[in-house]
């Protein structure tokens, strides 16, 4: 479960996901909006408000080793971001296991916010957060090879591609090659 109360920036806060319908239903909301799901998990898996519960709920309390946490920006809620420690190195190709990995994967809710920094803010927040707090080693993150906004976001954190992930995750009825992209400490 998430271990802070809350990381802020002077652009965004983030926050953990709580377990409350009103966090659920936001999710649902991003979740089916068509212009997220392109980049985010497929327009495929569309998910209301009672899929956000199912999916997420594990993740809020802590079941699952996924931290979850919602971006917020003047006091509303704009996005989501989630961290874990990978457990899975095959999944990224690597076989270096005594280097202690996180993974990061985040999106805007709102497109009308994209390009407005607030992705890049709040990575930040969390890379900070897991150099310092969690002695992470490496931060790891892949977006598709063709999401140049994510990957420009992403470079501006510091973040340097490593190399290309073959059919690295089914999306929109597709398997997609994403970019393995790293942080060292
Ligand atoms: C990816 C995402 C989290 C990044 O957050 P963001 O707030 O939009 O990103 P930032 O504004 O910090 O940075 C985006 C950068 O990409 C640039 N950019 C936008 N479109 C671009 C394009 N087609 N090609 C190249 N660069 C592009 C922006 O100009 C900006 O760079 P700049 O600050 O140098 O001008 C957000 O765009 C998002 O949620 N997108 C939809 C879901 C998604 O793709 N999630 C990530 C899955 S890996």
């Amino acid at each position: 479960m998430t271990t802070f109360q809350q990381l802020e920036s002077q652009e965004v806060v983030l926050r953990p996901m709580r377990d409350e319908q009103s966090d659920y239903e936001r999710m649902g909301r991003w979740l089916s909006d068509e212009r997220v799901l392109a980049f985010y998990g497929g327009r495929d898996h569309r998910m209301d408000a009672a899929g956000a519960r199912k999916k997420y709920r594990p993740r809020t309390t802590g079941e699952e080793s996924v931290n979850p946490c919602i971006i917020e920006r003047f006091g509303e809620a704009v996005g989501y971001l989630q961290y874990y420690r990978v457990e899975d190195f095959a999944e990224y190709g690597l076989d270096d296991v005594d280097v202690d990995t996180w993974g990061v994967d985040l999106f805007v809710g709102e497109p009308r916010l994209w390009s407005t920094g607030l992705g890049s803010s709040a990575l930040r927040l969390i890379v900070e957060h897991l150099f310092e707090e969690c002695d992470a080693e490496r931060i790891v993150i892949d977006p598709h090879v063709d999401n140049r906004r994510a990957i420009r976001a992403y470079e501006k954190c510091g973040f340097e591609k490593v190399k290309v992930l073959k059919d690295h995750e089914q999306h929109d009825g597709q398997w997609r090659d994403a970019w393995l992209m790293e942080l060292r400490r």
